[in-house]
């Protein structure tokens, strides 16, 4: 399968901290060559256009902060999504902040693919309008992925229902607001904490973890926040929680993902070089990514 990039600069999902060099950081960490050298076919199809937070006619006073920019820019990123899928290839989107993850969930919804989701994060993203503490949309997106929430994103790219709940998995999960907690509970999707994760080991949760996004699907979204891995490994990041996966652990779920072969679209996401050490973080999005695309030692 040919690969397909896609870069999304946007930070209007939490404000403005960095995230928007994401696409950039991840680029200059050598994503492409890295692919290119496992054997692929790569072309990177340049960023969308994303208006950035000092524009003066933008939207501030809506509760959900930048909601306007955040639909469109999560339509402008479906309709790109549906003609990488449409083409036959396996589009990788750079973000920018997790609300983007509204774009490739509805853009894979209207490629008309049967897909389970493994959200890879330490938060649930699961908040609402009346849940929310922060008002940031990139708390937002897999609820709305599932029809809960502003209904504005909710109706964007038609369906109102991107992803079964049945076929998604939260993992590495270690912040979850009080009441977001309660519709991850009423959704009734699975959540791996970090807490199972030390319990069970990794190998253990990603195998049921696949089974369950692959579970009647034709293939698994990965949307990879960085902050799923602990800070020690990916420090630039715009909200870091201690107590996170390892190195190690975060390259056995990639080649577990891997050696699935149902991987048919995934989210970099919230990589943010204005809080990093060097350019770590991004490079440790590109070695995720390269175990996620087969790259083994012999
Ligand atoms: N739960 C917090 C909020 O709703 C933090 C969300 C962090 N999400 C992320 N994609 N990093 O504001
Ligand atoms: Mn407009
Ligand atoms: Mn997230
Ligand atoms: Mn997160």
């Amino acid at each position: 399968k040919e690969l397909r990039i896609i870069g999304v600069p946007s930070d209007l999902g939490q404000g403005r901290r960095g995230v928007d060099m994401g696409p950039s950081a991840i680029r200059y960490a050598g994503l492409s060559t890295a692919l290119e050298q496992l054997g692929y076919t790569v072309k990177d199809l340049g960023n969308i256009n994303v208006p950035t937070p000092e524009m003066n006619e933008l939207n501030r006073n809506s509760k959900l902060r930048y909601l306007h920019e955040v639909k469109e820019v999560a339509e402008n990123l479906s309709a790109i999504i549906r003609s990488v899928t449409e083409n036959g290839h396996l589009p990788i989107v750079l973000g920018g902040d997790h609300s983007i993850a509204i774009g490739s969930l509805a853009g894979m919804a209207q490629s008309s693919q049967n897909y389970g989701v493994i959200w890879f994060d330490a938060h649930g993203d699961m908040n609402t309008a009346d849940t929310t503490p922060s008002g940031n949309i990139h708390g937002m997106p897999l609820a709305v992925s599932l029809g809960y929430g502003d209904p504005s994103l909710v109706a964007l790219g038609g369906l109102t229902q991107k992803v079964q709940a049945k076929n998604v998995v939260l993992v590495g999960i270690r912040s979850i607001d009080s009441d977001e907690a309660n519709l991850i509970r009423e959704a009734g999707i699975r959540c791996y904490t970090m807490a199972e994760i030390d319990r069970r080991g990794m190998a253990e949760v990603m195998a049921e973890a696949i089974q369950i996004a692959t579970d009647g699907t034709d293939g698994i979204h990965l949307s990879l926040d960085l902050d799923a891995l602990d800070p020690m490994f990916a420090p630039g990041v715009g909200t870091p929680v201690n107590g996170g996966v390892t190195y190690r652990e975060g390259h056995l779920a990639m080649e577990m993902l891997a050696a699935s072969g149902a991987l048919v679209s995934v989210d970099v996401v919230e990589v943010n070089p204005i809080l990093d050490d060097g350019n770590r973080t991004a490079q440790m999005a590109v070695e995720l990514v390269e175990s996620l695309f087969g790259k083994t030692v012999l």
